[in-house]
């Protein structure tokens, strides 16, 4: 977040009134900071006890646990709820089904407006069980990896939970994600068993997700079974006797299949992630630790309530969507909307029509879907029914604080509390965030920590802690908390050397931060190599790689650099080999083809040469300030092998 939004000075917003007021809304969770407070104390001073008595209440056990935590960041051992034994669907599903199996569980809003499904708790549990039964058959066991690449449709969300019923990790790819890494996260997981669907349909385009498939499988040699899903019924390639139909299958099994339960600190699933290295990670969440986080925070931070309808529009790919749109509503026995459609399709008033149809309690989007809507004007919000709306929320990167202030006034109408959330896929819940009926908001900051979640502000260049309240340095974390990632699939050392090493006994997030004088957080971004577009994270190593594997291709240097609609923007400057020529159109398609749409650069500049260091490093830094039209701060070029060069990157810069 550039430093001008930073305004510590900013005016506090209170809790809007109707919150507080018993006869509109319902009794909050949390109502004062005071009592924010005495129960963050507590969370910080006893966590073992804090968690113990949140864990026995929220969750059913099937065996208790007696050690609610062990292990520590210096060993990196963390674990939670030990001799414990559940199951996630039972405790998403089953438990809730027995009580009120009409309670609607899952809203699915298909792409075409006027499609949508409704999906009740006794539903759920007999899809649940069907496909889980379909699995067993075909060899799914505990502890296998089975990969999803699906839509956003109720299917993908049984998908999830039939894994978990059998004790199976599922691992979820975001079908915006090519063959080829597709590929990658299949081979690394050397998962057996895939679940797909025909294609994929958004905004009325289609993405042929199961041809994607047939591509990525052609090298994983470890996949047995393709679940296929039939979700437009267009014809598909059907290779047997390794793929099989979903709606087949289902079909020779009976709605109940009893829940594996599984160790507290069994795996729950993978979701793989981009560091600052070209490969992705596998970061791996455990059962009970991150179902409990997953149903705390829906529960305070969205000071979620019995009847409430929980709006989150998050992909299933990402985390957010694993953590709001499926485990944590599901968890809390409420009642999900699962949207397959964009913002923009087939007006700017999609998100709107959908709150006002189903009565949308809890909006969660990203900031730079808040932008694009923002930029459209707010005739397409006023004529719709938003008065059901109590919160609204913001996801996956800093929201500057006029996107805020409209977000409050236009969609929140002065009367909904704006909820800036800050996590990460490896935080496996929200941490920074404010309470809304306790934590008074400021425009542009995530406020205040959750619940057992201890921060602290460490000066980036001694590593030492940072005591006033005012601090500016990155963050860490001195404490475990029960949804911590607990490892990097395969990796354990990457884990450690990316999370717990670089600051010893601490977990570094990997972000910066301003602490202000009244200590509310205001996250500034990334550190490391990681870019953040649109909400998607991104490593600039990772599109180097994709751009180097290009055989014309010498070098490249991938920067992200502000953008006022998706939060950042990649801008790739490539080098090409001796005599060699090709152009942006095929360097995008490359990208494209190794990691996605979604990566593909805003600018692609084919140069000549990269400004280094005498000793060949790139300088990347430089790269910035001429794209930021910042040439007069150039810094330090003295190790500048070819001076010359600036002035050519620039005339490159501002001709393309
Ligand atoms: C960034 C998404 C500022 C941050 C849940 C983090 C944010 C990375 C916010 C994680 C926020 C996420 N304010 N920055 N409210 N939320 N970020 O793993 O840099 O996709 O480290 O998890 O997004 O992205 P991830």
């Amino acid at each position: 977040m550039p430093a001008e939004y930073l305004c510590t000075e900013a005016e506090l917003y209170p809790v809007p009134k109707c919150l507080l007021d018993p006869s509109l809304s319902p009794t909050p969770h949390i109502n004062s900071i005071e009592q924010y407070k005495k129960l963050y104390d507590e969370s910080i001073k006893s966590p073992t006890e804090f968690w113990g008595k949140i864990a026995r209440e929220t969750l059913i056990w099937a065996t208790p646990f007696q050690t609610v935590l062990s292990g520590d960041f210096e060993h990196g051992d963390i674990a939670w709820f030990l001799e414990g034994q559940l199951n996630a669907t039972y405790n998403c599903v089953d438990r809730h089904a027995i009580k009120n199996p009409d309670k609607v569980a899952i809203i699915y809003e298909a792409d075409e407006p006027g499609q949508d499904r409704k999906i009740t708790y006794g539903e759920l549990l007999r899809d649940v069980c069907r496909l889980a039964n379909a699995l067993k058959a075909h060899g799914v066991r505990k502890g296998d990896i089975v990969t999803i690449y699906m839509p956003m449709i109720p299917e993908a969300i049984i998908a999830f939970l039939a894994c978990a019923r059998l004790g199976a990790l599922h691992s979820v790819v975001f079908t915006g994600f090519s063959a080829e890494s597709l590929r990658g996260r299949i081979q690394d997981a050397s998962s057996k068993f895939v679940i797909t669907a025909d294609e994929v349909r958004r905004g009325r385009k289609t993405i042929y997700i199961k041809n994607i498939v047939d591509d990525a499988l052609k090298e994983c040699s470890t996949v047995e079974r393709v679940f296929v899903f039939r979700r437009t019924g267009s014809k598909v390639s059907f290779i047997i006797p390794r793929d099989v139909w979903w709606h087949e299958e289902i079909q020779k099994y009976q709605p109940y299949c009893s829940p594996e339960f599984v160790n507290a600190e069994d795996p729950l699933f993978l979701l793989y992630t981009s560091g600052s290295t070209g490969k992705p990670k596998g970061i791996l969440h455990t059962t009970a630790g991150y179902l409990l986080c997953a149903a705390t925070t829906l529960k305070y931070v969205f000071d979620y309530h019995e009847g409430d309808i929980f709006g989150c529009m998050a992909d299933i790919g990402w985390i957010t969507g694993h953590t709001y749109v499926v485990y944590g509503p599901l968890a809390c026995g409420g009642t999900s909307v699962l949207f397959e459609s964009t913002p923009l399709y087939p007006t700017p008033s999609r998100y709107w029509e959908v709150v006002a149809k189903h009565k949308i309690t809890h909006f969660y989007t990203a900031p730079t879907a808040i932008r694009l809507l923002h930029r459209f004007g707010r005739e397409y919000i006023d004529c719709h029914d938003l008065s059901s709306l109590r919160i609204i929320a913001s996801v996956g990167e800093p929201i500057d604080p006029e996107s805020w202030k409209w977000y409050y006034e236009v969609v929140g109408r002065n009367v909904c509390s704006v909820i800036d959330t800050y996590w990460q896929t490896e935080t496996g819940s929200t941490i920074i965030s404010p309470l809304p009926c306790a934590i008074l908001t400021k425009p542009g900051s995530a406020t205040l920590p959750f619940f057992g979640i201890d921060l602290a502000v460490l000066d980036s260049i001694t590593g030492k802690e940072i005591t006033t309240t005012e601090a500016e340095g990155v963050l860490v974390i001195r404490q475990p908390w029960p949804s911590i990632a607990r490892t990097i699939y395969n990796d354990h050392n990457r884990y450690v050397n990316t999370y717990l090493k670089p600051y010893k006994g601490y977990y570094f997030t990997g972000d910066c931060v301003i602490r202000d004088r009244d200590g509310y957080y205001w996250i500034r971004g990334r550190v490391d190599d990681v870019i953040n577009v649109s909400g998607h994270r991104i490593s600039t190593a990772e599109i180097e790689s994709a751009l180097d594997a290009h055989p014309m291709v010498a070098e490249t240097a991938v920067i992200g650099v502000s953008d006022e609609l998706t939060g950042q923007s990649v801008h790739a400057f490539v080098t090409l080999k001796p005599n060699c020529s090709t152009d942006v159109k095929e360097l995008t398609l490359q990208i494209r083809k190794v990691i996605g749409p979604f990566a593909t650069p805003k600018k692609i500049y084919i140069v000549s040469d990269l400004p280094k260091t005498r000793s060949g490093k790139i300088m990347r830094r430089v790269l910035r300030k001429i794209i930021s039209n910042e040439t007069d701060q150039l810094g330090d070029l003295s190790t500048l092998s070819d001076p010359n060069l600036i002035n050519i990157l620039v005339d490159k810069v501002n001709s393309s």
